[in-house]
């Protein structure tokens, strides 16, 4: 399917972009990846490392609308994963979040408008979306009700590519990740994910903090979510449709963190509440229903919970000094 196309990466040298890159190099898809490397974001050209050769980089900013009507042309997917991830990030600096999570994103869907209408396109959209949930688990039905500035701004962006897609007729459709781990994903800080920086401090042998630790949670390993990118990008059938993308299983914060400290086959954790400015914006338990996903496109997730930590944990180990 990938064989000999043309395919753009927005976000392309972050956690997901990267690992969607080194699947479709596989693939024999000739691939270019944009990202910005803004310091404070996920982008880190080790996680091409490997594929460093076989992929075109362009360090440009899709707020930059003319390098993006450049870079659609002749493009035979777009895999749209640029973001500001950070939900703190966006309630200190919203217009920042705005101009990346919302305005980049009608503009690289005008850029393929105007210069390439039969690019097909996948956004990478969030379960941020739908706020604290009124009822588990969630299904793409829930009302959306964000809690913070990034997933009104993502919304936004997840619907203008709807919208692209049943008005201009160009082929979009979104998937609601939710909490997604796996290499290559920024550990330096718990900016991001608090994951990260559990992996991060458990590495060095320090204790790392669970807050509060009730929440309930999914998480998708990183190879599961390119799978659901790559047969969003393949069906017909997905055009105009929101998926969302689960786990394999549902934990609490507080197992999570002895699950990862037996993987690790050692470390330390301590409790504490919320930090209050994180309570504030934090969404309770949260789990997906994926029986959309499953039934349209054939996904689910193949690697369990321990293994994606497994797996997660060994490359690590190996790349720590890459990643701090
Ligand atoms: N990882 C998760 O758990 C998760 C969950 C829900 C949604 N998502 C979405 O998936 C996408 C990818 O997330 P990720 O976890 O790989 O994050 P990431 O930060 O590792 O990757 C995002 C990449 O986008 C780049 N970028 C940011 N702003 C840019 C700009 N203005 N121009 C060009 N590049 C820019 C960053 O440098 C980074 O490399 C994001 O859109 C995010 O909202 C991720």
């Amino acid at each position: 399917m990938f064989h000999g196309k043309q395919v753009l990466i927005t976000g392309g040298l972050g956690f997901i972009g990267s690992n969607l890159a080194h699947r479709l190099v596989r693939s024999g898809a000739i691939v270019t990846l944009i990202d910005s490397l803004i310091p404070e974001y996920g982008g880190n050209l080790f996680n091409i490392a490997e594929i460093a050769g076989q992929v075109h980089v362009n360090i440009s900013d899709v707020r930059d609308e003319h390098s993006l009507r450049y870079l659609v042309c002749g493009k035979d997917f777009l895999f749209n994963l640029a973001g500001q991830t950070s939900h703190l990030d966006s309630m200190q600096d919203p217009y920042a979040d705005l101009d990346i999570n919302c305005r980049a994103q009608l503009s690289i869907l005008e850029a393929c408008r105007k210069y390439n209408a039969g690019i097909k396109v996948v956004f990478a959209s969030t379960r941020q979306l739908y706020g604290k949930p009124d009822y588990l688990p969630v299904d793409e039905r829930h009302i959306l009700r964000p809690v913070d500035v990034n997933g009104i701004n993502k919304m936004a962006g997840e619907w203008y590519h709807i919208l692209y897609n049943n008005v201009h007729g160009i082929r979009a459709c979104a998937l609601r990740l939710t909490n997604t781990i796996g290499p290559r994903m920024r550990i330096k800080d718990a900016r991001q994910t608090f994951l990260g920086i559990w992996i991060k401090l458990l590495l060095e042998g320090k204790p790392f903090e669970v807050w509060d630790g009730a929440q309930l949670r999914d998480f998708t390993y990183v190879d599961d979510a390119v799978d659901a990118f790559l047969l969003a990008a393949e069906s017909q059938d997905a055009n105009g449709k929101i998926f969302n993308v689960g786990g394999d299983s549902v934990i609490s914060l507080h197992d999570l963190a002895n699950l990862l400290v037996d993987v690790n086959g050692g470390g330390e954790f301590l409790t504490r509440t919320f930090p209050p400015n994180r309570k504030r914006i934090d969404i309770g338990d949260y789990y997906a229903d994926f029986e959309y996903i499953r039934t349209m496109l054939g996904w689910r997730p193949a690697i369990t919970l321990a293994d994606a930590l497994r797996r997660t944990l060994d490359f690590y180990r190996k790349h720590l000094d890459q990643y701090i």
